[in-house]
């Protein structure tokens, strides 16, 4: 069963992405009685039965038996004690196994769950919190065009999700838009301190560099143009928006970026080795 109706899609971890990732699929028109989620935290499980009407269980072995998916979501260091634990479950059942996990790769979940495991690797970001995420995703060999479209439906409910060409590049998007958020968050402090400096009060800095970012992005989003295309259209020469991109290309803020995601890149890389 591989239709989002249809499908018996459990959760391992029921912490922040799972439940943002249900209240998405929900929205979505998956059913929550076809939804199981397992968490060590009773209380947790209770709060989502409430919210989302879905299943829940103490138990990840209960919650795995008979799952058409199996998206595993708790932290990575916890990955290889609750993969073990499942393998006979996966093995018996052959579901498609779901992992966001940061840098946990396809071989060493095959490794923990077994060779022949159908797996997407997924790195998606914190955004999704917010149903506005970007998610990479990566299959292996083992998953079917269905197991994948549904992989891809689960994703796609809390923002866009991109199918990559190698497993490799979930090195890049982890650099490009897993860490991005924080590149941005970081602009908007800077920006917000030299509204100050400027001689703004701290509330009005903030509500003019956050509706500005806001702004910018849904601009970006919607145009058929590229960013660089709405820039000049913003940048009259000799003008105030001309003299900041002065000073900002001759510190070369592009060779900034550049080598800010390649030591994310190289980082992501170390951590998954
Ligand atoms: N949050 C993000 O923006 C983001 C972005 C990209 C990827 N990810 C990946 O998503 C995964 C989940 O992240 P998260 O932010 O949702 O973490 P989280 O909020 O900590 O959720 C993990 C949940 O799993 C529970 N748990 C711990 N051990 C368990 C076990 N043995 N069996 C079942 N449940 C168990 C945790 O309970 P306790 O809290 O009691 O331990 C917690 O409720 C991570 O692997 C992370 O790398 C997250």
């Amino acid at each position: 069963m591989t239709d989002k109706q249809s499908a018996r899609i459990t959760f391992i971890g029921a912490g922040n992405m799972a439940t943002s990732l249900v209240g998405g699929m929900l929205a979505r028109g998956f059913s929550a009685d076809r939804i199981t989620l397992a968490d060590v935290s009773a209380e947790r499980l209770q709060m989502l039965v409430g919210q989302y009407g879905v299943r829940v269980t103490e138990s990840n072995l209960e919650a795995a038996t008979g799952a058409d998916v199996i998206l595993f979501a708790v932290k990575p260091q916890q990955m290889a004690e609750v993969c073990t634990a499942l393998a006979p479950v996966v093995q018996t059942g052959k579901p498609l196994v779901v992992s966001i996990a940061a840098g946990t790769t396809i071989a060493r979940l095959q490794g923990w769950l077994g060779a022949e495991t159908a797996v997407v690797r997924c790195m998606p970001n914190t955004p999704a919190l917010v149903q506005t995420g970007a998610t990479g995703l990566y299959a292996s060999l083992q998953a079917s065009e269905s197991q994948r479209a549904l992989a891809h439906a689960m994703l796609d409910a809390v923002g866009i999700a991109l199918w990559l060409d190698s497993e490799e590049q979930l090195d890049a998007v982890t650099a490009l838009s897993g860490s991005g958020p924080a590149y941005f968050f970081l602009v908007m402090e800077a920006m917000m301190a030299a509204g100050r400096a400027m001689g703004l009060d701290e509330r009005m800095a903030r509500q003019l560099t956050l509706q500005t970012a806001l702004g910018a992005a849904q601009m970006a989003v919607t145009s058929d143009e590229d960013p660089s295309e709405l820039r000049r259209k913003v940048t009259s020469p000799g003008g105030t928006t001309q003299a900041a991109l002065n000073v900002l290309e001759s510190q070369h803020l592009r060779d900034i970026f550049l080598k800010a995601l390649l030591a994310a890149r190289d980082r992501s890389r170390e951590l998954a080795g």
